[in-house]
């Protein structure tokens, strides 16, 4: 692999071991993979940073290379618990102390504080530019909704690219790399979240490794798309998916000269994804949030809570990242502590101690939280749309 002077330099171990040992990984990666080069990034966004996924093996990872500073704009995901209501959370002191821990490695590199799977409402890729981002959704949000450039980079991979500022220059970074290979159409309504979280799944699940194009899914809203990434990136490993009319890059593609390998969607697919999980009436909390919550998606429930005129029976908690909880107005927070409904920041139930919270039975609209809390923590799982998860919260049936 071609290094210029100065990696060369950082792979000789100039700039110290830290810097040596990141710059070593990336470069046996690259030529692994065929990797002719790096390429710089305008933006690292680490994931696996809670706790409760990389316990103590992880945190001394992260205190390793807290020595040195990261060399291009780094954000960072959920942690294990919103750090100002951990003692509200039921989170032991150890658990705590052990999450303080590597926010201050990260802090001590120089990792913005963001604590989010939402990295594209801190800073909105643009078409081209190449990131080294982990955490499924925002890689397929970020190539597929933003028309920018990234892997899906694994937790430790995302922290070299954050020291070193450049990733290998292959995968999807690579314009060769960045054609559909599976025309999906749909042909069913996308009615809200719950349905675009699940076509994202459905494909995912057909495509599995490949890049699909996927028609006719309508006019569907920013936060819609963000839920199609949440599931594709559930069911697949798929970096990139192609909508139509949405995704920057498919205005350039000749479609109809596409010979591409065909599949359809219909709306019983949606149906037997849905009845995978439980018909629940009843629930121990109602979770919306998985990606965090928009500003626009919580300005939603606030509406649309107006409409009753007494407590949630069973709590609802809202996930978000700390950004769009401060943007959040203080009549709205009110509002929703007057009828059940937690607003919380930095978090996620899946990389969360859920044993310490007493949560055994969710509704939820996401696919990927109903996937994940099913699977690695044996919650009982609802899905329905999020008005209906409202509804059920307020006493509806
Ligand atoms: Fe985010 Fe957790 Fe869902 S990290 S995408 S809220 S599973």
């Amino acid at each position: 692999m071609y290094l210029t002077r100065e990696e060369e330099a950082i792979l000789s171990g100039e700039h110290g071991p830290e810097y040596q040992k990141a710059m070593k990984v990336l470069v046996k990666l690259g030529e692994a993979l065929g990797a002719e080069r790096l390429v710089k990034v305008v933006h690292a966004h680490i994931s696996g940073i809670s706790y409760q996924n990389i316990g103590d093996a992880g945190l001394e990872f992260l205190e390793e290379y807290s020595k040195v500073k990261v060399r291009t704009y780094t954000t960072s995901n959920p942690l294990g618990f919103d750090m100002n209501l951990w003692r509200e959370m039921g989170i032991p002191e150890e658990f705590y102390a052990k999450q303080l821990r590597i926010v201050k490695a990260l802090r001590r590199m120089g990792v913005n504080e963001t604590f989010t799977c939402t990295p594209y409402y801190i800073r909105k890729p643009l078409v081209g530019e190449h990131l080294a981002w982990g955490e499924s959704n925002a890689v397929l949000y970020a190539n597929s909704a933003c028309g920018a450039r990234t892997n899906r980079e694994g937790g430790p991979s995302t922290v070299f690219a954050a020291l070193i500022g450049k990733v290998p220059y292959m995968g999807v970074h690579v314009d060769e790399n960045r054609v559909p290979q599976v025309l999906i159409k749909v042909n069913a309504p996308l009615r809200d979240q719950l349905y675009a979280g699940i076509l994202g799944y459905i494909v995912g699940t057909y495509v599995k490794d490949k890049v699909p194009l996927i028609r006719n899914i309508g006019k569907i809203t920013d936060d819609m798309v963000k839920a199609l990434c949440a599931g594709l990136g559930t069911s697949s490993s798929t970096p990139l998916c192609f909508l139509e009319n949405i995704s920057p890059e498919i205005s350039k593609m000749k479609l109809k000269y596409l010979e591409l390998e065909k599949a359809e969607i219909d709306t019983q697919s949606f149906k037997d994804v849905i009845e995978t999980y439980e018909t629940l009436d009843s629930a121990d909390t109602v979770f919306l949030g998985c990606p965090h919550l928009s500003y626009g998606e919580i300005m939603e429930v606030y509406r649309y809570i107006g409409k009753y005129d007494r407590k949630a029976k069973t709590p609802i908690i809202l996930v978000t990242s700390r950004k769009v909880f401060e943007e959040i107005p203080p009549y709205v927070k009110l509002l929703f502590e007057k009828k059940n409904i937690k607003l919380i920041r930095d978090t996620c139930f899946v990389v969360s101690p859920l044993k310490y919270l007493g949560i055994r039975k969710v509704l939820t609209n996401s696919i990927k939280q109903a996937y994940y809390l099913s699977n690695i923590h044996g919650v009982r799982v609802g899905l329905c749309e999020t008005r209906k998860c409202i509804g059920i919260a307020f006493g509806e049936r």
